[in-house]
């Protein structure tokens, strides 16, 4: 879910809907909004932040203070009433929340008892009514009330609050979600990440797990939530407007497809430079002996870039020859793993703040563990929660399904793997030289991988009405048949399935027929003639081949229906290359279904609950 809050001298409302539909790869199934107008107003809809705002046409709307939300359903169906904000009992005060409550339903009979009423399914009224239940109890001020609350409440939330009787007044906190307060002259902005903010002010504090922010009458004072007063540490973003709008793309997953070339460069800069041997990651000098040392390295991560931790391993694996385990972090939490002090755990994530693998990180740290991060957004949860790591420097990714976040995360983990086999000795000068030489080309290969983009619409032409659709590849691309499929899966809905090329003679086979498309990922590579038997298997079935193919191959051209050449390049980093034309096959199906390709339904781009 997103978060926006406003106070200050200009009109709230529209920096509020401006700002929630910036944070609407957060989630998008309902909006609301909460205004001071006289009285604590609350508006909210079903549907997109363009849903709410053209209800509140009909509104008087005017007013300085206010506070908005753009939902990922959790408790409760995406409706009008789960919508947020959330009024307490009194309708005194109301709530727009983050998180989940866990122990939403023991405290919910506890206020059903003491006489509250419930509108909602949520946890969040849960949490309003507590504060409010606290207040009324304890005669105490409003954020006393939070305060305390944050004592009853077991879960993660960001929450802001505001009070008919305190019109000055935003009081906001956190626990796992992330809340960034930005400074204006005069006037301060809440939001769940700093994209709301930065066209008012680039100066901005990060809020803590168990802090509370109380802004009042053009003052912010931040404290613990046991009550100690902290002095804020004002920071200063860097990020630019431009790089959070679309910038004459149709859409935003588009635009960071083809931003690739840039972005891939941007994730090498000043690590990497062929030409004088420089190889350096500030992130692992400090750590480089943990690393030479490790017994083992453990990737955690979700979705798009666990995927990422898959062609890790295959690096690292054969670069610096250390055992690679690579772990969805939702199941690696629960398991009680074996952890000890001489593994590395490389925790993998776009936005630094997904709930499970933030959850991951500690039970590792816990057991003694070195963490290392690659986060992709700076100051994240992950990124503050890690020992050591690395930023990805892609940019904003707007687009809910990852693009030049994934081809950003790879390239890091290429770099670390040289250098670890570097310092180990795996590596020999010569041959990390080379791959050094070939990394460096790739930006300008991505580019010519991108002039496909043509040939690729007419292939989407093709196959767009497929119910079903297998990936297949094998070695450094299996992963990257894995991403293709969930590409294809999140944005147009077609069933996809990725697999490793010689398993699908166990399973999958069986759906071959000739209406069924099989992309298969069959670069030059070592397991190249494996790869050819395995398209002949699709072809004896009449499956349809569309194949990814090394510029100039001419065996597997001879037997597919469609061939699409990407550029030679070495093995380590093919998957960098050969997931562009992927990318795009996904893209141009989507817009071909009438798909909000930025919006996928029922995802979220950061999904900060477990
Ligand atoms: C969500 C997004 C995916 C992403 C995954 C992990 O499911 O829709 O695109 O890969 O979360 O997110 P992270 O920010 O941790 O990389």
């Amino acid at each position: 879910c997103g978060i926006v809050a406003y106070v200050g001298h200009r009109e709230a409302s529209p920096i509020i809907i401006k700002g929630l539909k910036r944070l609407e790869y957060r989630g998008y199934d309902s909006a609301g909004i909460a205004l001071m107008n006289g009285d604590l107003n609350v508006y909210k809809k079903k549907g997109k932040v363009a849903d709410l705002e053209a209800y509140l046409a009909d509104f008087d709307t005017h007013g300085n203070i206010g506070m908005g939300h753009t939902r990922w359903a959790t408790h409760g169906e995406p409706n009008d009433v789960n919508a947020h904000p959330h009024y307490s009992t009194s309708r005194n005060i109301a709530i727009i929340h983050n998180g989940i409550i866990e122990n939403y339903a023991s405290l919910k009979t506890l206020l059903l008892e003491k006489g509250h009423t419930f509108q909602s399914e949520t946890d969040s009224e849960v949490f309003i009514n507590l504060i409010e239940d606290i207040r009324t109890n304890n005669n105490c001020t409003l954020p006393e009330a939070v305060r305390l609350a944050m004592h009853e409440v077991v879960g993660a939330y960001a929450i802001v609050v505001l009070s008919k009787d305190s019109p000055n007044q935003l009081i906001a906190a956190r626990k796992g979600s992330p809340l960034v307060v930005g400074i204006g002259e005069g006037e301060y902005f809440l939001a769940s990440d700093a994209t709301p903010i930065i066209e008012y002010t680039n100066e901005v504090v990060y809020l803590n797990d168990y802090e509370l922010a109380i802004i009042n009458n053009g003052e912010l004072d931040i404290r613990t939530k046991e009550d100690v007063k902290q002095t804020p540490y004002v920071q200063r973003l860097e990020m630019e407007l431009e790089s959070i709008e679309k910038g004459g793309y149709e859409h935003f997953m588009l635009k960071e497809i083809f931003e690739q070339p840039r972005s891939i460069l941007d994730s090498m800069r000043g690590r990497m430079i062929a030409e004088s041997n420089h190889l350096m990651m500030s992130g692992i000098r400090e750590f480089e002996n943990k690393f030479v040392n490790a017994e083992r390295i453990i990737i955690v991560a979700c979705g798009t870039s666990w995927h990422a931790g898959l062609v890790a391993e295959y690096l690292i694996e054969d670069l610096a020859r250390i055992p690679v385990e690579v772990e969805y972090a939702s199941e690696f939490r629960y398991r009680n793993p074996i952890i000890t002090e001489k593994d590395i755990v490389i925790a993998i994530s776009q936005s630094g703040e997904t709930a499970d693998t933030l959850a991951a990180i500690e039970l590792a740290k816990s057991k003694g563990a070195t963490i290392f991060g690659i986060c992709n957004v700076v100051g994240s949860s992950i990124a503050r929660a890690t020992d050591a790591g690395a930023y990805t420097h892609a940019g904003p990714e707007i687009g809910v399904a990852s693009t030049k976040a994934f081809t950003a995360q790879v390239t890091v983990l290429t770099l670390i793997a040289m250098i670890i086999g570097s310092k180990r000795g795996t590596l020999e000068t010569t041959k990390l030289h080379e791959l050094m030489v070939e990394l460096e080309t790739i930006p300008s290969k991505v580019e010519r991988a991108l002039q496909l983009n043509d040939q690729i619409v007419e292939i989407s032409e093709k196959y767009k009405d497929a119910p079903n659709c297998i990936y297949l590849g094998r070695g450094y691309n299996f992963p990257v048949a894995l991403e293709g499929a969930l590409k294809l899966k999140e944005i147009s809905y077609i069933h996809a399935e990725g697999y490793p090329a010689a398993e699908m003679k166990h399973g999958p086979i069986a759906l071959i027929d000739e209406h069924m498309p099989v992309i298969v990922i069959a670069t030059k590579d070592s397991s190249y003639e494996k790869i050819v038997s395995n398209v002949q298997e699709v072809k004896a079935r009449k499956g349809k081949v569309i194949a990814i193919v090394t510029e100039g191959d001419t065996t597997i051209p001879a037997m597919a229906d469609h061939v699409i050449e990407i550029p030679e390049t070495s093995e380590h980093l093919t998957p960098l290359l050969s997931v562009i034309p992927l990318q795009l096959l996904s893209y141009h199906i989507a817009v071909m279904r009438g798909c909000n390709v930025d919006q996928p339904r029922n995802l979220a781009k950061s999904v900060t609950v477990e």
